[in-house]
């Protein structure tokens, strides 16, 4: 089987109608810039090197690019001067046989088995040029594949330099190409600018190839929303529902229910079993698993997170933190990073929690903080209970032990712990650690003052249904 020699990916244009800070190519679908899908898309050819030109931006770039793809190389191409300039740039100290793959940075949606089609039937045909090309009902801003009345290519025209009967042509160049490597190299020191934008095209080299009486191809592919090119904002957005319904539908084929996938985004990263059922308005990203069983949504945000069997997490927000087997969050709590939820724990209505391990069985039910904390199993943390973890300087910690009952509304001054089967009063201020199987009850006495109402508060509604109720002035002093 012949290898591919060299692969050079186009990425150097600043991508001026995204109106953006950011490179065109580092714009992100489903978890990964532009440019790395590409880079995914083209990996199992299994190149022997892959270059890319490089401009706008290129430290971003080159940076985002070695994170990933450490084995590629970048040329620089400092001006900008068409397509068929920055392969010439990328064509000097390539190698001076073989077969290389061009193709532009800004194509997320190309899949592999197309890549691996269009190089096996370059290879099967013995092609000097092949051109990848689809049919597509907006042929407006593509070059044109123009054939002969045998149907075979002649030449590839820009939209601008087009005349009105090559505008009606809906078979567009797609971008994607694959040359022999000599016959590339003399094709381009042929090309010339005198077109509309006076810049050197790619595309002219295939009329140059085909006049040296090498052979020319054009290979059409089945689906033209593989080749969707991002030029701007509304592109991207296209292609990344494009790219959300290709991710949806294979995890269905796998087993994963998903309640409307028109709003559920899933990042390409993500790694869910089967019987997993995740409802509208919900996004799920980075590196996280989730096993079988579990429910995810309505409106959840899952980032690297690890969710057990049989969990849930419901209109809630977890970030970097794992949820063990059975254990349930929310609705409208937010779990930050470095939690550890253990298995059938349990955190209800708005709650937050930072930094903390929740143990076995153990519920935080309502309306706390929780912050640096370590929470042992079985135990219960009574509504509305914050963790003090932040003396304005430094955070401390908090340790809970087995089996603890936190009374509603205490303040648990860190750094502090409460022993095994514990308990504090609800209302407490707890400063000082409290030793196993006690009770901590950290707040002033109630006193009532009878009659207070009567006296200061007289003519009211309440002094008057006090009276009802039989309530007697009382002392006048306390
Ligand atoms: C190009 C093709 C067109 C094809 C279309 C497919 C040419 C002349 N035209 O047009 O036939 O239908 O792609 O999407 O090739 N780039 C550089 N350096 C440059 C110019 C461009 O690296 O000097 C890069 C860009 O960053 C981009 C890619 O090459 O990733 C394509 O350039 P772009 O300007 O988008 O070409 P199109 O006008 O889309
Ligand atoms: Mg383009």
């Amino acid at each position: 089987m012949k290898q591919l020699d060299l692969t050079i990916i186009l990425a150097a244009g600043e991508g001026t109608r995204m109106k953006s800070k950011l490179p065109k190519v580092l714009h992100e679908i489903a978890g990964r810039s532009l440019v790395e899908h590409v880079l995914h898309a083209t990996a199992p050819l299994n190149a022997k090197e892959v270059r890319l030109v490089v401009g706008a931006a290129r430290e971003l770039v080159e940076a985002r690019v070695s994170a990933t793809f450490p084995e590629a190389t970048f040329v620089v191409q400092e001006k900008r001067n068409g397509t068929g300039h920055a392969v010439q740039l990328a064509m000097n100290s390539a190698p001076h046989i073989g077969a290389v793959l061009v193709l532009a940075g800004d194509t997320p949606l190309l899949t592999a088995v197309t890549l691996q089609e269009f190089f096996d039937a370059h290879v099967g045909l013995h092609a000097d040029a092949s051109v990848l090309t689809a049919f597509t009902p907006e042929p407006f801003g593509y070059g044109r594949i123009v054939r002969d009345d045998e149907g075979n290519l002649t030449k590839i025209v820009e939209e601008r330099d087009a005349n009105p009967l090559e505008k009606e042509i809906d078979e567009i160049n797609t971008g994607v190409y694959l040359f022999d490597i000599a016959a590339l190299r003399s094709a381009l020191t042929g090309l010339k600018s005198g077109n509309s934008q006076g810049e050197l095209y790619l595309t002219d080299v295939i009329e140059l190839i085909k006049s040296a009486n090498q052979s020319v191809i054009a290979i059409r592919s089945n689906d033209y929303t593989e080749t969707l090119g991002i030029n701007d904002r509304s592109q991207l957005a296209e292609c990344a529902a494009i790219m959300r319904d290709r991710i949806n539908d294979s995890h269905m084929r796998n087993g994963v229910t998903i309640v409307d996938p028109t709003t559920t985004w899933i990042d390409l990263s993500v790694d869910i079993e089967n019987d997993v059922t995740i409802y509208p308005g919900s996004a799920i990203s980075g590196a996280t698993k989730i096993a079988s069983g579990a429910i995810i949504g309505p409106r959840t945000t899952l980032e690297s997170v690890i969710v057990g069997v049989g969990a849930s997490v419901i209109e809630s927000r977890v970030a970097q933190s794992e949820v063990g087997a059975g254990a349930s969050v929310g609705p409208f709590s937010f779990i930050r990073p470095g939690t550890v939820l253990a298995a059938s724990a349990k955190v209800g209505a708005y709650v937050e929690i930072k930094n903390s391990s929740v143990g076995v069985g153990s519920k935080v039910p309502h309306l706390s903080y929780v912050g640096d904390a370590t929470i042992g199993s079985g135990t219960n943390i009574g509504a509305a209970t914050i963790f003090v973890n932040y003396d304005g300087v430094d955070k401390h910690q908090t340790t809970i032990g087995n089996d603890v009952r936190i009374g509603s509304d205490t303040m648990l001054v860190a750094p502090v712990t409460v022993g095994d089967g514990a308990y504090t009063a609800a209302g407490s201020v707890i400063t000082d650690d409290v030793p196993a199987g006690s009770i901590a009850v950290a707040r002033a006495k109630q006193r009532n003052v009878l009659g207070w109402v009567l006296r200061k508060r007289a003519g009211t509604k309440s002094a008057e249904s006090a009276r009802k109720a039989g309530a007697a002035d009382g002392p006048s002093k306390v």
